[in-house]
């Protein structure tokens, strides 16, 4: 393994860029490789063996592309299929949880929100995590349709207004103060999540914490790019507008059948 070789990452869409730029920003020099499987989003409904074998399916196309390292830019890929990945392949993984552990531990209320899909809601990794914090009330809630509307353009628009507004008024009701993004989807939400939260309430998002755990990997394990410059690469497998646009059209996104 060479330490220039590239940083795959890989979501079931677009939201995973949340956490590409996360990594892009504390290590610009790692040449990177994004895949969005939007063709069979959302994973967030599939069974286990499903999402196992779609994040399979991505792993070896990183793999062949000669990836050192990959990023699981998916809590519902990690949480259903991470144990698998490493058990099978022999590469360091990153993988993305729901933020419970900053919320729970730095929450007044003693009571948080967490939104994510019923993929990673209903997943043992997920729930054991939840054991742990036995003193914090969590309000759990899964984000129907948040990824679909996303993955479709309508970032912004009244329909997303009305469901994040059903999702949300129950935690603020509840008395929330941390509201946990476990979907890298919902990074992009942030805006519209803002004006529906009363203004104490905390928004956590795990992307600076991903891409500082790939960064300690890489130094421990596979080595960092000793290249001066990246050019990153970007892959769908449906109509890149949307990724393009997500990347506010500053990279070339190819297609690719995958
Ligand atoms: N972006 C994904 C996550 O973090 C999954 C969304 C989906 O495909 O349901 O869970």
């Amino acid at each position: 393994m060479n330490n220039n070789q590239p940083i795959g990452v890989f979501d079931s869409g677009i939201g995973g860029t949340s956490i590409w730029k996360a990594i892009h920003q504390l290590l610009p020099n790692e040449q990177t490789i994004y895949l969005a499987d939007s063709k069979n989003a959302p994973y967030g409904q599939k069974s286990k063996e499903e999402i196992i074998a779609l994040s399979m399916k991505n792993t070896e196309l990183l793999l062949e592309m000669g990836c050192k390292l990959i990023v699981v830019a998916c809590n519902t890929a990690t949480t259903n299929a991470i144990r698998e990945l490493r058990a099978k392949y022999d590469i360091p993984f990153i993988g993305i949880e729901p933020a419970i552990k900053p919320a729970a531990t730095h929450s007044k209320t003693q009571t948080i929100g967490i939104l994510a899909t019923q993929g990673t809601l209903n997943s043992e990794l997920f729930n054991k995590t939840v054991e742990r914090y036995q003193d914090t009330k969590i309000i759990e809630q899964i984000g129907h349709g948040l990824v679909q509307l996303i993955e479709s353009g309508n970032i912004d628009s009244v329909e997303m207004n009305q469901l994040l507004t059903e999702y949300l008024t129950p935690m603020i009701a509840a008395n929330i103060d941390y509201l946990v993004l476990g979907c890298s989807h919902y990074p992009y939400l942030i805006p519209q999540i803002k004006k529906i939260l009363p203004p104490h309430i905390q928004i956590i998002d795990s992307g600076e914490a991903v891409a500082k755990q790939t960064q300690n990997v890489l130094k421990e394990k596979v080595g960092l790019s000793s290249l001066t410059e990246s050019h990153p690469m970007f892959y769908t497998n449906t109509d890149p507008k949307v990724l393009s646009d997500i990347l506010d059209n500053k990279y070339q996104v190819l297609c690719k059948d995958f």
